[in-house]
């Protein structure tokens, strides 16, 4: 990533908390690669670590009230706002989440993100009940609603000494969310994006159908990622129990592949990629019963089923060479050569290999495991990890694509 994060202008905002300390650590990491930074911290955060140590790793004197005590001066939060690439509020407390989330601009760090113009990145930090109490979660979500970026807490021991989802990402981390972030931005900025998700519903009479395990996590995953990055994103989702918050995403729900297929087949011709990560069914019922069949009337049956389009390889046949198409391979067995079969067969520029023999992989979980292959055979193989960082590898992925 280099020189990404040189003379990039960051508002860090500190709020109250125990991990206040880790701040001092991004500073210096920020700095070290090219950043200036500007700290604006909340009267609670000072409680925590020094004005006197930030400002010295910084080079910048601390911004905390509307005045400037020595002066009477006054601190523009306007000015700040306009003056930011980005904003990294670290750590976020669940009291700044919420006034973030409700507009309530009581302090000079709550005016300055409302003033922002620029990128907002939040890492909150606190004990895991707060963290899960739905108070939170729905101002995180609203926070997502305004396109902001949540870089979620990991699991480990806490200043409680209990023990769960709370502790702010650590430093470094941070630092890279923001590099991936200004990498990839201007690749994918206006961009737009097909993304199917979820599974198919196929139906076999008004109660029954034939579908399959896929939940939607990896595809509102990549979804997500997407529109964080600028792209205008058109997610093309099956029957799943999700919701999508950031307003760069319009959703199309539909329930069978042949629906998902007219979804798709309309919105590529306008679109810069497509990411085809749902379930699809290959086949469905030749015949839907429109009453429910009975079992005492019917006894044994059997259903014959017909294939459905494969929406992959009619994009694939339809693709123009400045559209990036981008597949996946869910596998049991001989998982490479199936995927570069599929790789080719369907006309993708990259193939995401996801095998069900690997634990925390595949369907339903929140973890993934993938290689990703591209056209001339260069295969990545990447670590398991949760599905918010597998769809940024795989966002990663598409950005070098279209450049
Ligand atoms: O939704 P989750 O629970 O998070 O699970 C994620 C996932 C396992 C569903 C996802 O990671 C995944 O692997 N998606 C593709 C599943 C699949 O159907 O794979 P496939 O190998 O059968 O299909 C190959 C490719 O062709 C896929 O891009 C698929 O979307 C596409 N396809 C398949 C059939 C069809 N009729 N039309 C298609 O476009």
């Amino acid at each position: 990533m280099g020189e990404i994060l040189k003379n990039k202008h960051i508002i860090l905002g500190i709020t109250g908390s125990i991990a206040a300390y880790k701040a001092a650590y991004l500073i210096r990491a920020l700095v070290k690669k090219g950043a200036e930074v500007q700290v604006v911290i909340t009267p609670a955060g000072k409680e925590f670590i020094t004005p006197l140590t930030l400002s010295t790793l910084s080079s910048h004197p601390v911004i905390s009230e509307f005045f400037s005590n020595r002066d009477g001066t006054w601190n523009s939060h306007v000015d700040l706002g306009l003056w930011a690439d980005a904003m990294l509020i670290a750590p976020a407390t669940a009291s700044t989440i919420g006034k973030m989330a409700n507009g309530i601009a009581d302090n000079m760090l709550i005016t300055t993100y409302l003033s922002c113009k620029a990128p907002v990145f939040v890492a909150p930090a606190m004990d895991l009940d707060m963290f899960a109490h739905p108070s939170t979660q729905q101002n995180l979500d609203r926070l997502r609603s305004f396109g902001n970026h949540i870089i979620e807490p990991t699991s480990g021991e806490l200043a409680s000494h209990l023990v769960g989802k709370g502790r702010m990402e650590e430093p470094d981390q941070i630092v890279a969310v923001l590099e991936t972030y200004f990498s990839t931005q201007s690749q994918l900025e206006k961009k737009k994006i097909v993304i199917t998700a979820g599974p198919t519903y196929e139906k076999i009479d008004p109660v029954r159908f034939i579908g399959n395990y896929s939940s939607g996590k990896m595809g509102f995953a990549l979804a997500e990622t997407c529109a964080q990055q600028g792209a205008e994103v058109t997610l093309i989702a099956g029957p799943v129990a999700l919701k999508t918050n950031h307003p760069n995403i319009k959703r199309i729900d539909v329930e069978s592949a042949e629906e998902m297929y007219q979804a798709a087949i309309k919105a590529f011709p306008e679109s810069d990629a497509a990411i085809l990560c749902a379930a699809v069914a290959d086949y469905r019922p030749e015949v839907q019963a429109s009453d429910k069949i009975k079992r005492e009337t019917e006894g044994e049956m059997t259903l014959h089923l017909v294939p459905n389009k494969d929406i992959a390889a009619s994009l694939g046949a339809i693709k123009r060479d400045n559209q990036i198409l981008v597949g996946f391979a869910l596998e049991t067995n001989n998982e490479t050569v199936h995927a570069i079969g599929k790789l080719k067969r369907k006309k993708l520029d990259f193939i995401v290999l996801n095998s069900l023999r690997d634990a925390g992989a595949g369907f339903r979980c929140d973890t993934n495991k993938i290689t990703i292959i591209d056209k001339k055979g260069h295969e990545t193989v990447y670590p398991l990890k949760s599905k918010q960082k597998v769809a940024e590898d795989i966002v990663n992925q598409l950005a070098s694509s279209l450049k």
